[in-house]
């Protein structure tokens, strides 16, 4: 699967956009982030039937982004519905930042807080036990709890299903980006009783579709797509450059690229949430909108992998 939008798009879709004619890339923010009164978009955490909106927010960046912007950025995000942020006691103030705001906002108890542990002599300062403690004096409460490493599993598994057992976590699970190790995520997905898994997915990077995402609807785990934009580095939207969406888009409420590729990740039904990473307030605005209204169907889901193929 190519990770570039091959072709420019066909003479039909450029036709067809009439409704967005000219390039959408350039619509106010207001529009991109518009049709808030769509209904929220909730998809249920198969282990429990709890139902979480499937639009998060990722915050690898919140260690470096000032206090203020990260505020808003959180009471924005509730107001707008959403309520999954995912944080790692490895992210620098990232945990630190989210749980002053959080307790400032009176948001604490609204959110659905997940970390991710460090195991001792792993890349963080500190590990185990010590990291879960540390990440619940910041946050105050941890809902889903991940290990972050597949190479931290054997030695952090007993540690994570004691925490659940106590109640101190509702949920547990394994985080991944990296498709070489898929084959360990997997044997893990079946030898523990995990509620979540965290692994890339995108139109750019649809690796965890071969395995990943039928074994975990198979064993009911919740799947939270972690990197939906491509990451910084390697942003989807910066390889559309100036090409307008097609004009079906719209009947999905996709006003935006970051909204087509985002409606795409989460369409997927074994997909329960996905995070991007949003340090800017008008990307969280623009990525919460695409958490509502209609989800691409099967169908549709075909067409937006052929226009990223450049096949459409
Ligand atoms: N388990 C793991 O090991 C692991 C590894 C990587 C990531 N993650 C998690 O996954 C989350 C998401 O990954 P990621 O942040 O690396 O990648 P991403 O969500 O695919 O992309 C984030 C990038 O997209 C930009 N962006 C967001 N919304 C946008 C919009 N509407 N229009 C244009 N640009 C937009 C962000 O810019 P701004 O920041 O300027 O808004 C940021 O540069 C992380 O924050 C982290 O929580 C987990």
């Amino acid at each position: 699967m190519t990770s570039e939008l091959a072709a420019p798009l066909s003479r039909r879709d450029v036709l067809q956009a009439g409704l967005l004619a000219g390039c959408v890339g350039a619509l106010p923010r207001s529009l991109r982030a518009a049709d808030s009164s769509a209904p929220l978009i909730t998809k249920p955490i198969p282990a429990s039937g709890e139902k979480i909106p499937v639009m998060g927010l990722g915050t690898n960046q919140f260690g470096r982004t000032p206090y203020d912007d990260v505020r808003e950025i959180l009471k924005r995000m509730q107001q707008l519905g959403g309520t999954v942020i995912d944080t790692a006691a490895l992210y620098g103030d990232s945990e630190v930042q989210i749980g002053k705001a959080l307790s400032e906002l009176g948001l604490t108890q609204k959110m659905f807080i997940a970390t991710k542990l460090n195991a001792p002599g792993g890349p963080g300062d500190i590990g185990g036990r010590e990291s879960f403690d540390r990440s619940m004096q910041r946050l105050q409460k941890v809902d889903l709890l991940f290990v972050h490493f597949v190479e931290s599993v054997e030695a952090m598994m007993p540690l994570l299903t004691d925490l659940k057992k106590q109640g101190r976590v509702r949920y547990i699970g394994i985080t991944s980006i990296r498709t070489p190790q898929y084959p360990q995520l997997l044997e893990y997905m079946r030898k523990y009783p995990i509620d979540f898994v965290q692994v890339n997915y995108s139109l750019g990077d649809r690796s965890a579709e071969a395995e990943v995402l039928p074994l975990a609807e198979q064993r009911k785990i919740a799947v939270m797509a972690a990197v939906p934009l491509g990451g910084g580095r390697n942003l989807l939207i910066s390889q559309v450059g100036d090409r307008t969406l097609p004009a079906w888009a719209a009947d999905f409420g996709i006003a935006s690229w970051s909204q087509f590729f985002l409606k795409y990740v989460v369409s997927h039904p074994a997909i329960t949430c996905a995070i991007p990473g949003s340090s800017k307030l008008e990307h969280l605005e623009e990525n919460q909108a695409a958490g509502r209204g209609r989800l691409p169907d099967a169908a549709t889901r075909t067409k937006m992998e052929q226009l990223w193929a450049g096949k459409a």
